[in-house]
This record gives structure tokens, sequence and C-alpha cells, in this order.
């Protein structure tokens, strides 16, 4: 009887330290204990890292927080002058640990996948091996479900899933001769359960789930290549004015308010960061109350359906953006 009563306590103990630690990370528990625990970023000193979309937003604070960690950077995207300007930052965070040589600028279009090959090559010629790959260009979309055209659905895809398809192809027919590798996919919490007024993009993230990431890293289980996909919720960066509406060619245009609730883009480089230098398979990051509810959304689906019914999609969307956008939407 004791026992049984001691057994109660304990249980009820580890509920309640769980709960309670649900309520005060930012980011999945897993990652929260890599960051005080598991290996430090520096464990990447000397790697060769190339980071996509790292002229802005996420990809450049990934980019500088593995600059401070001492690891060489490959850094792609369209707009040059801004992954010069991200470079610049990256040197600069370095402390004198990162010389010119160490960072590549190498511009770049992901969709113009007839040219990954020869942009790898080039990173061949310059640093003579790759060792991670961080697929992280990408747009997303606020659009009605029924009013987007089929080409926006095209675009998305091409962006968001084919182009690191194919660049990760490449990648992994390398690494399987080099015998060890990391392929990275900035995906979103969108990709782990579905949010409304994104549906290129909630489509685009739950395929990028599914076939470059869970297949390949089942495909590579028992070998020394590993996959990791960084699942961010809200975060400040350009991606809400770059978001893709329901039309072709048209930017939303919005960007975000100081006073939304989101992640700071620092913040999220660097956790992204630790979750590459501790190969996890997963990794959430996003402001409260975001993490906690995932964990119900993701653990306990009836309990989702039954928020979702009772709230209703506006409030999903202001959890993500701000009122005023809301407004705009037609529900
Ligand atoms: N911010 C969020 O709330 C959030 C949440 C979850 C997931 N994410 C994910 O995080 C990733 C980065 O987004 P972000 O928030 O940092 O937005 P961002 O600041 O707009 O960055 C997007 C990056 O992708 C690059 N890019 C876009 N199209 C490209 C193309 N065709 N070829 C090469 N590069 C391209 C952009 O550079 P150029 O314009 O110079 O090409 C830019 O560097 C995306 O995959 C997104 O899905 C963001």
């Amino acid at each position: 009887m004791v026992v049984c009563s001691w057994i109660v306590v304990i249980v009820v103990i580890c509920v309640v330290s769980y709960i309670i630690a649900l309520l005060l990370v930012d980011c999945d528990l897993r990652l929260a204990w890599a960051t005080k625990l598991g290996k430090r970023v520096d464990s990447l000193a000397g790697r060769v890292v190339w980071i996509t979309g790292a002229s802005s937003g996420i990809g450049e604070q990934i980019a500088i927080a593995l600059a401070k960690g001492g690891a060489k950077l490959v850094l792609s995207a369209r707009r040059v002058q801004e992954l010069e300007r991200a470079r610049r930052l990256c040197s600069c965070e370095s402390g004198k640990d990162l010389t010119d040589r160490d960072i590549l600028v190498l511009p770049m279009d992901v969709t113009d996948v007839d040219k990954h090959d020869s942009h790898f090559q080039l990173v061949l010629q310059h640093f003579g091996k790759l060792d991670i790959l961080v697929n992280n260009a990408g747009r997303s979309q606020r659009a009605n479900w029924e009013d987007i055209e089929l080409a926006v659905d095209r675009q998305m895809f091409e962006l968001n899933v084919f182009a690191v398809v194919a660049l990760s192809r490449i990648i992994v027919r390398y690494f399987q001769k080099k015998k060890e590798g990391h392929i990275v996919v900035t995906s979103s919490l969108t990709g782990v359960k579905a949010v409304p007024f994104s549906a290129s993009y909630t489509g685009a993230k739950y395929a990028l789930h599914g076939y470059p990431c869970l297949s390949l890293q089942l495909e590579k289980l028992r070998s020394n290549i590993n996959v990791t996909l960084l699942c961010p919720g809200p975060v400040f960066s350009n991606f809400l004015s770059e978001s893709f509406t329901d039309k072709s060619g048209e930017k939303f245009g919005q960007g975000v308010e100081p006073t939304d609730r989101r992640m700071k883009t620092d913040r999220c480089g660097y956790l992204c960061a630790v979750a590459i230098a501790n190969k996890l398979e997963e990794a959430w990051m996003a402001v409260f109350p975001v993490i906690p509810f995932y964990y119900v959304f993701v653990y306990y689906p009836v309990i989702r359906s039954f928020f979702i019914r009772l709230l209703g999609p506006r409030f999903f969307l202001k959890m993500r953006d701000s009122k005023v956008r809301m407004e705009t939407m037609e529900v």
C-alpha cells in the first residue's frame, strides 16, 4: 500500500513538473534540454555549413549563431547585397575566429534546380568539402483556401519542396560517398499541425516532413547521415510581407508589428543552431502559448478538434498574426 502511494506521488510530481516545464520553455523539451546539457554550438567549429535563404530572417540568424561557434559558412539567396551584409555580420560576430575565406557568398535562386550541381561544385572548389546543408529558403502565404490559383500552389511547391528535394539529393549522394553528413530543413509548426489561411504553404510544409525528411531519416537510420527538421512558430522576419497570396505574382505586403507575439529572430537562430549541433530529428521553437498548444494538439487530437470548433479559425490566425491582418481575411 505504501509502495503504491509512493508510485502515485512520483507520477503526480512527474506530470506536474512536465506541465510546468512546458509553460516555461520556448521550445520543445528535448531542445530545451539540449540548450542546457547538450552539445554546444561551438562543437561545429571548422564544419562547412551551406545555408539557403541566408540573406535575412531565420537563415541569417542561423548563420550568425553558427559563425559565433566557429563554423565555416556558405551563404545563399538571390539578393547579393543582403548576402554581403549577412557575411559582414557573421564575420564580425565570430570575433577573429573566421577569416574572409571562411565565409563564401554564393548567390542562387533555389528554384533554378538545373544549376544546383554547378553551385555545389563551387562550394567544393572553395572549401574542399561540405558537412551540413541547411535548406532554409522559403515563403509563406495568406489566402482563403477556395480562392488560391493553382499557379500559386505550384510556385509554393517549387520553392518550399522541390528545390529542397533537388538540392538535398545532390548533397546526400555526396554524403553517401563521404559516409557522413547532415541535412537540415527549415519547416514550420504549420508542417506539424495545419493552420488556417495558408493552405498551399501548409501543404508544402507537410510534404517537406514526409518526403525529404522523414523518409530520408528512415532510410539513413543506421548510417552517419542525419536529418534535422526545424519547426519554428511565428518569428519576427520579412516573412509575412513576402508571403504569397491567392494570386500568382502577388505578395501579401503587410509587415509584422513590434507588438506581435513572435519569437525574436536571433533566439530562433540560436535554437536552430543548438538543434543542428545536437543532430535532433525534429525541433520546435515558439513563444508562449504556442508550444503547450502544440503538445496538446499533437498528442491529444480529440482535444484539438474540440478547441478548433470552440475557438474558430480566426483565433488561430490571431495567434499567428495581429488583429489588423485578421480583419483582412474573409472568414
Ligand atoms: N518567420 C516565421 O514566422 C516562420 C515560421 C515558421 C517557418 N519559417 C520558415 O523559415 C524559413 C525562413 O523564413 P524567414 O522567416 O527567415 O523569412 P525571410 O526573412 O523572408 O527569409 C526568406 C529567405 O529565403 C530566401 N529566398 C526566398 N525565395 C528564394 C529563392 N527563390 N531562392 C533563394 N532564396 C530564396 C530569401 O532571400 P532572397 O529574397 O534574397 O532570395 C530569404 O533569405 C522559411 O522556410 C519559412 O518557411 C518562418
